[in-house]
């Protein structure tokens, strides 16, 4: 629906409004997902501002057979599941960035990230479609971020800058580059890059933020991050561990962008390793066990 189609009920509210920015390249990705009122063109607006363009119609997902196709179709409607979440994940942490009194600059971008995730489950559930056929959404939910309400809003906001930002969102960009790296179909190729590219600034949003607070806050401050870092380490963890779709990792499957469980234990545990405890090290936090946890025995468990 366009602006002109304005109803008498919503006059001011839905008049036209300079769209600044357009693309008239700009397509959207899954129209049967938005609201169907005026609000759409400014949603495009939002949405274009940083995309980059999808070869939608480049996809060799009918060069698949049923049962990969089937497998792709489940792992794509995970991560929209998955990006779906992190839409919430972000708003609650701008909630404690703004108790916190964080600067201005770590509150548009973690503000900015919540809509990036918007984009990423956009695409996510194109990708889905693409491969089974089938317009459907994840369920509905919300995540949840630890809430202790008696601690310094200070300590509350950065162990869950460090939980969401710094490890999950530093885990997605290793395992991203690494599926990344698999992909030859166009289309998966595509998506995986614009959203490893965002998921990049949403990592470096959690490191930035995590330096500021120990810079303004001291040492309560690394007490509260070394204490959220094991916690953190597990979230993720479980996230790895978790039982996949049904249906065989093949390799036409893999050029889709998808890999085995066991390939995505060792660059968890490399992860870890060489980027996490390194990163944490540097900014003063004791890193306690996190090596050895996820070390070669958890990596190879699977
Ligand atoms: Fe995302
Ligand atoms: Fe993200």
């Amino acid at each position: 629906m366009s602006s002109d189609d304005d109803d008498d009920e919503t006059p001011d509210l839905f008049d036209e409004v300079d769209a600044q920015g357009r693309d008239d390249g700009y397509e959207p990705t899954s129209p049967w997902w938005l609201s169907g009122t005026p609000l759409e063109a400014e949603h495009h607006r939002l949405m274009r501002r940083r995309s980059v363009a999808i070869p939608w119609a480049a996809s060799t997902a009918s060069q698949l057979q049923p049962a990969e196709r089937a497998r792709l179709a489940a792992t794509w409607m995970r991560r929209a599941q998955a990006e779906y979440l992190a839409v919430s994940t972000f708003s609650v942490l701008a909630i404690d960035l703004v108790a916190a009194m964080a600067p201005a600059d770590v509150l548009s971008l973690c503000l900015r990230a919540g809509i990036d995730e918007v984009r990423h489950a956009e695409m996510a559930i194109r990708m889905a479609e693409l491969y089974s056929g089938e317009q459907q959404l994840p369920p509905p939910g919300m995540s949840y971020l630890p809430d202790e309400p008696k601690r310094p809003k200070l300590h509350q906001a950065l162990a869950n800058t460090m939980l969401v930002s710094c490890v999950s969102e530093t885990y997605a960009t290793t395992v991203l580059s690494a599926t990344r790296d698999l992909t030859t179909d166009p289309t998966a190729h595509a998506v995986l890059t614009a959203i490893y590219s965002d998921e990049v600034m949403h990592a470096r949003l959690g490191w930035s933020y995590l330096r500021h607070a120990i810079e303004i806050g001291g040492d309560g401050v690394v007490e509260a991050a070394a204490a959220m870092l094991p916690r953190a380490l597990r979230g993720v963890a479980n996230v790895v561990e978790r039982e996949r779709p049904v249906g065989e990792v093949t390799e036409a499957v893999r050029t889709h962008g998808l890999m085995t469980p066991a390939e995505e234990r060792v660059i968890f545990s490399t992860c870890v390793r060489e980027v996490l405890v390194p990163g944490f090290t540097a900014l003063g936090i004791p890193v306690g066990t996190s090596v050895e946890d996820y070390g070669d025995t958890w990596a190879h468990a699977a």
